[in-house]
């Protein structure tokens, strides 16, 4: 698998409200060898402040080889990048470790929070293949999900919306739209918070319904190499994986949910 390191030339930087930025980025080696679920190791600051390079999802790739990242501001690192201004360049890694298989006939693509930004490229991937894929996405308020439901709809998705606030869509989790919206679905993606990935892969355990989810850990290198993003291995007692490397995605089956 290829992977880059290369000063990215910012094109846009979008600030979109909730916390939220979007950044487009010229970066064609990306561009070209992503696969939808991968991620890239950013270079956040100045100066190498802050040290460590921050793992961000490709949120989005073209044949033009621009790429976007979808970034929720919520420290020192991300902070930085919403400070980038366009014609400045960042380094970055990637794309980095396992992306989500495209092997489906009637995907349902479940998002919660900052979790659906890799489900933007998916849902592109999947478009390309001929689908329509469902789209569960939940946020916090309206506003935050206004932010991805035009992206969606621009791919002909169909959406069903949860926010908490009751907004939009249904009040309450996303997972609780999963009996009516889902049940013919014949895979599943999720990314979002680790309680909501739990809830879709039991969905699709007791339907039979395959089922991959991305997950988050601290990360300090992307590349295998810090061991810092271990979680245990279900399948082997005492052994680890490692998010980075073996992930961010995994099948259902893979994860000891706890
Ligand atoms: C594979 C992968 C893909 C990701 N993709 C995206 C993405 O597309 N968009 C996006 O906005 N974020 C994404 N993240 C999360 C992002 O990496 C963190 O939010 C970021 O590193 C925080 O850096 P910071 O310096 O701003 O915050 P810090 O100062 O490092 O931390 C600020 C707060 O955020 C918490 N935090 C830090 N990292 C995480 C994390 N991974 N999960 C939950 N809480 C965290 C800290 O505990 C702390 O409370 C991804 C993470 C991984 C592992
Ligand atoms: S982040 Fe360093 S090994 Fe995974």
């Amino acid at each position: 698998m290829s992977e880059f390191q290369k000063n990215c030339t910012v094109r846009r930087v979008e600030t979109l409200g909730c916390n939220l930025i979007r950044l487009t980025l010229e970066a064609p080696e990306i561009a070209g060898a992503v696969q939808p679920g991968q991620f890239v190791m950013v270079a956040c600051g100045t100066n190498r402040d802050p040290l460590l390079r921050r793992p961000l999802s490709v949120h989005w790739a073209d044949a033009e080889g621009t790429i976007q990242l979808l970034v929720r501001v919520v420290g020192r690192g991300t902070a930085a990048l919403a400070q980038t201004r366009a014609g400045e360049s960042l380094s970055l890694i990637g794309p980095l470790g396992r992306g989500f298989s495209l092997e489906a006939s009637r995907p349902c693509l479940v998002g919660g929070g900052i979790g659906a930004a890799p489900l933007l490229l998916l849902a592109q991937r999947l478009a390309e293949q001929g689908l329509k894929p469902l789209v569960l996405l939940g946020a916090a308020t309206a506003a935050e999900a206004h932010i991805l439901q035009q992206a969606f709809q621009a791919l002909g998705c169909s959406l069903a919306l949860a926010t908490d606030d009751g907004s939009l869509g249904h009040r309450g989790f996303v997972t609780e739209l999963l009996s009516a919206q889902a049940a013919q679905a014949d895979k599943l993606y999720a990314c979002g918070p680790q309680p909501m990935m739990a809830a879709v892969a039991r969905f699709g355990a007791d339907r039979g319904i395959a089922c991959e989810v991305s997950l988050e850990t601290a990360m300090a290198c992307g590349l295998g190499a810090c061991l810092g993003c271990a979680i245990p291995d279900p399948g082997q007692p005492g052994a680890y994986r490692h998010v980075c490397k073996n992930g961010p995605v995994f099948l259902a089956g893979e994860v000891l949910w706890t």
